[in-house]
């Protein structure tokens, strides 16, 4: 059974842009301070390529990643921060779920679309420019999603939607 809440969590362009090949265009020391407070405590869902981007095992948290050979991840040393690699989209589902009933999903890309209809929520920094890019976040159709906060900052909102 899927957690109870899968957040789907994301820096955003005006163009839905989130990543160009490894690089996410967008450093805003803010968005990754709350990042890293809201994803506390919490597991998060990672593609191999996202996680590779990232370079290390995150604090505080349960980082699930998703590759087709889980074997070839280097896990974190003497188990901490906590860190899994798993084989299918579905695995990751199922080892967040047994650990909490709260899941962020962290992208990129290709994780983002396969796990877009099971997402319960969306928590989005979205930035009032738009960034090159081909890694795009699906589009957030309003008859599926409705926008239950905005926190607007300088250049950037904190968006929350919840799935109708
Ligand atoms: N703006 C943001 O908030 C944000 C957040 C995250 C990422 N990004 C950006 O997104 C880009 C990376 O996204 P991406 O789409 O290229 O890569 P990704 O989704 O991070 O990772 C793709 C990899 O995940 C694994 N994978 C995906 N689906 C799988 C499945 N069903 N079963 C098993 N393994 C699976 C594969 O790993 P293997 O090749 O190892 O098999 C695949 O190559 C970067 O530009 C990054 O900066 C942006």
């Amino acid at each position: 059974m899927d957690p109870a809440r899968i957040i789907g969590i994301a820096i955003v362009g005006a163009n839905g842009v989130i990543g160009d090949g490894d690089r996410q265009p967008f450093e805003i020391a803010e968005d990754w301070a709350r990042f890293k407070r809201v994803t506390s405590g919490h597991p998060l869902i990672m593609g191999r390529r996202t996680h590779d981007a990232i370079g290390r095992w995150l604090p505080g948290r349960t980082t699930i990643v998703v590759t087709r050979t889980p074997e070839a991840v280097e896990l974190p040393a003497g188990g901490r921060p906590a860190g899994h690699a798993v084989g299918s989209l579905e695995a990751a589902f199922d080892l967040a779920g047994s650990l909490d009933d709260v899941v962020y999903v962290a992208g990129g890309g290709t994780i983002y679309e396969q796990a877009w209809e099971r997402l319960t929520d969306l928590d989005l920094t979205e930035v009032h420019a738009e960034a090159e890019g081909s890694v795009r976040l699906p589009p957030i159709h309003p008859d599926a999603w409705v926008e239950v906060s905005r926190e607007p900052r300088d250049g950037f909102d904190f968006v929350s939607y919840r799935r109708r």
